[in-house]
């Protein structure tokens, strides 16, 4: 009996004990996932007490908590601690430990569509944001060896410091928006990070793709639409595409393995969290 959770500020929407319970039934599991709303104009440190008391085995951490809950976890995975937040615990023989589950499921979303896509790790990528979701996603991306990984935001000093966390032989330029429509014929990966196109502003694209490569990938992480006027775009100009909800549901997966150390296909619940996510 597996006890699991989620806490953030509102969750009531979340889409986590849609996809929990479907894991533990896949498993074989029994086990529960609940809502533990926090409100951000309450005492954090008393809330963390009362989930102490809870005793589960692991739960999620979303927004506005990510960054709040480190000083309370026992131990953080190195990765956790690079990207300077948390989205999953684990109740480690009564420790809690922090992991970072955000960027490694993105990618593997991302592999499990276009297998081939990390045997070479010298195509040219261009993460566009410099937010949380950017940084998971840079960090699973230099952890991986990717060489060349560009970024490009609003604000340049967010993208350097993003850039700071380059591992290995991972190079990075910081662009501006405009230059990154102006080189964007360079790249072979394109992966929208931020908030741009999300309903109900799901006419905005952050950047005209009138220069993409051919051929080339665009990923948007937005997932309401299911389908951003982004990757429409990029459509229309024949490229492959890659959509944002994939990201939610490996994410869970890499939490639910941490959790739990069952291996699960979910193949088909692609397209079930689609029809999920159209009724919301
Ligand atoms: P998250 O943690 O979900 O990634 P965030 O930390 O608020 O969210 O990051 C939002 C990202 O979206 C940032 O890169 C932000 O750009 P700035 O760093 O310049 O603020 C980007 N963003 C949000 N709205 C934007 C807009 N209208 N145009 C361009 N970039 C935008």
């Amino acid at each position: 009996m597996y006890r699991l959770g989620l806490i953030g500020f509102p969750i009531q929407h979340s889409l986590s004990p849609w996809i929990h319970q479907r894991f533990l039934k896949k498993a074989n599991l029994t086990g529960t996932y609940e809502l533990i709303e926090i409100d951000p104009t309450e005492s954090f440190e008393q809330a963390i007490e009362a989930l102490k008391e809870r005793g589960l085995d692991g739960f999620n951490v979303t927004v506005p908590y990510k960054e709040k809950i480190m000083p309370y976890l026992d131990r953080l995975d190195a990765e956790a601690q690079a990207i300077g937040a948390v989205n999953t615990v684990v109740n480690e023989h009564g420790l809690w430990v922090g992991y970072n589950t955000d960027g490694k499921g993105y990618v593997r979303a991302l592999e499990n569509k276009y297998p081939a896509l990390f045997a070479t790790k010298t195509q040219r990528i261009l993460v566009l944001g410099a937010g949380g979701a950017a940084r998971g996603i840079y960090c699973a991306l230099t952890a991986l060896g990717c060489q060349k990984i560009d970024i490009a935001n609003r604000t340049a000093a967010s993208a350097r410091d993003i850039a700071t966390l380059a591992q290995g032989e991972t190079e990075t330029s910081v662009l501006t928006l405009t230059e990154a429509e102006e080189n964007l014929q360079v790249y072979d990966l394109i992966i929208q990070t931020t908030s741009v196109g999300m309903k109900p502003d799901e006419t905005k694209s952050i950047i005209s793709l009138d220069r993409l490569k051919q051929p080339s990938i665009v990923s948007d992480i937005v997932y309401q639409p299911i389908e951003t006027t982004l990757l429409q775009t990029a459509k229309q100009q024949g490229a492959s595409i890659h959509h944002g909800h994939t990201m939610l549901l490996y994410q869970a997966l890499d939490a639910f393995e941490l959790w739990t150390h069952k291996k699960i296909t979910i193949e088909e619940m692609d397209k079930q969290l689609q029809q999920e996510l159209k009724g919301r």
